[in-house]
């Protein structure tokens, strides 16, 4: 049996190739004589993406279409006929610890004719032949691989340094709140004291002592349930009730009706109040009672307060997970809850926040500070995108029976046509320059499909523009470690 005859090009032919323009005689005479002609016939698999790279294409004639398989789907990059063009093992001049594997699959279109060259035969001539061109191509793939590591790395911490200056501002005001409301709290007990000595001195008989003591549980629990009043309606019972201490020569009653009104106390209970301790004790039994309210609505905005800081460093914790397995099973609304609470200080009065949420969805095994990256850049693009007036909508729900979906809504001016196809590139922005890297939604995709096999799907007009992450409730393949945390 005998091999078929190898069919070669000559030199003249190869220079009427582009990439072999520019080289000389021998060059191309050494080319020629170790690249060969290939066919395939149409619809045929020219090369697979993931296998080990073993081979060089030039397209001579017929038409290839290039693809990528993005979660289970193939995405078409490129389709050509144009002669010249080449393919496959591109990258086998570098050196490499492990093998190099073909980067897309190339499937024949008609039927197609290559010049062909072995990756190793390739290799050896671009190092020899342009041995500086490939120090520089080295240079700037390495260099781009981790400057772009380097700049994500960064805008991560940027990101967090931003939140963690929000926090700061949105921790300020409860804290000032109870340490202001603290120091109050202190001199109104001061006073209760003093009032309890004066009270206690013999002059109430125990019948109306009790009758007080019963009264001031009622006045805890009115000012507990006292509602909430208007403006006007305020200051016609704190009118009220002035008058009502004046006309029983009670001094300062200006100063204790706000106090007394804010607890739900009106004309009708200072009545029975004055009926039950007598007109000779009545100054003290409602300075009594008024400290005793003061205080329980101190207290009350001191709980207040001290609940909300606690809620702000708990959503703190949730959102950065610090102290948490990377991996794990979790709740996306609690995510989203913590990135909006830390986000809060960011976005205008003039946004009206919306929370369509599923709460029947399943947890999902995921990456979840990763995921509450991914929030923030889509919810900071669609605060960007309206400005100081319009709604954020924030959704969940099923998008099929494999998977879930959380969508941003925005009812800012939309994405123009022209740069649709380039939004997740990275460095593409639109805003100026030192405003915007550019990152956001690259760093974004690359979470949602490459480390939750997931994907982003964007619908946009002027007015409603939407970011629907969409994410498999099987989660991520399993990281090394085993099983996912429960979080
Ligand atoms: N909700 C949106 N409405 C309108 N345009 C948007 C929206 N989201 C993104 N874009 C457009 O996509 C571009 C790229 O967004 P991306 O988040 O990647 O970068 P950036 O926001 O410009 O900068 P960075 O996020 O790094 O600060 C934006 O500059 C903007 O033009
Ligand atoms: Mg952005």
């Amino acid at each position: 049996m005998t091999e078929p005859a190898v069919e070669r090009l000559t030199p003249d032919e190869l220079r009427t190739l582009f990439l072999f323009e520019s080289l000389n005689d021998d060059q191309l005479a050494l080319l020629a004589e170790n690249g060969r002609v290939e066919r395939r016939p149409g619809g045929s698999i020219v090369y697979h993406e993931g296998e080990e790279a073993t081979c060089f294409f030039v397209l001579l004639s017929g038409e290839v279409e290039l693809s990528r398989r993005v979660h289970g789907v193939d995405v078409q990059i490129n389709r050509t006929s144009q002669r010249g063009v080449y393919g496959g093992a591109t990258q086998a001049y570098m050196e490499s610890p492990t093998p190099h594997t073909y980067m897309y699959t190339m499937r024949a279109i008609t039927d197609v004719e290559f010049f062909t060259l072995t990756a190793e035969t390739f290799g050896t001539i671009v190092r020899e032949w342009f041995p500086m061109a490939m120090h520089l191509l080295e240079g700037v793939f390495y260099g781009m691989r981790t400057s772009q590591t380097r700049v994500s790395e960064r805008e991560r911490l940027v990101a967090l340094g931003s939140l963690s200056a929000g926090l700061t501002h949105e921790l300020n005001n409860p804290a000032a709140a109870a340490v202001r409301a603290t120091s109050v709290l202190r001199d109104r007990v001061a006073g209760m004291r003093r009032k309890l000595a004066m009270i206690a001195d013999g002059r109430l008989d125990g019948t109306r002592l009790r009758h007080l003591v019963e009264l001031q549980e009622e006045a805890v629990k009115r000012a507990a349930s006292a509602p909430e009043l208007t403006a006007l309606e305020t200051s016609d019972a704190e009118a009220a009730v002035e008058d009502w201490l004046d006309d029983h020569d009670i001094v300062g009653g200006w100063d204790m009706a706000p106090a007394l009104v804010a607890g739900g106390i009106d004309v009708e209970w200072l009545d029975r109040v004055a009926g039950a301790v007598g007109e000779e004790n009545l100054d003290a039994a409602v300075r009594w009672l008024t400290y005793t309210i003061d205080t329980e609505l101190l207290m009350r905005e001191i709980d207040d307060s001290v609940t909300r800081i606690s809620s702000l460093v708990a959503a703190a914790k949730q959102y950065s997970q610090l102290d948490r397995a990377p991996y794990q099973t979790v709740d996306v609304h609690d995510l989203l809850v913590a990135t909006l609470t830390m986000l809060q200080g960011k976005i205008p009065k003039g946004i009206t926040k919306v929370k369509e949420f599923d709460r029947s969805l399943p947890r999902i095994p995921a990456y979840a500070a990763e995921l509450n990256q991914v929030w923030t850049n889509l919810i900071d693009n669609a605060i960007a995108a309206m400005g100081e007036t319009g709604t954020l909508t924030i959704r969940t729900g099923r998008e099929d029976d494999r998977c879930l979906f959380v969508e941003i809504g925005d009812t800012g001016p939309g994405i123009p046509e022209e740069i649709r196809p380039r939004i997740f590139e990275p460095f593409f922005t639109t805003k100026p320059v030192g405003e915007g890297t550019g990152l956001g939604l690259d760093i974004s995709y690359r979470i949602v499909v490459n480390r939750h096999h997931g994907s982003i799907k964007v619908d946009s007009r002027p007015g409603d523009t939407r970011f629907r992450v969409i994410l498999p409730i099987d989660g991520p393949p399993r990281p090394d470690n085993g099983d996912p945390a429960e979080g």
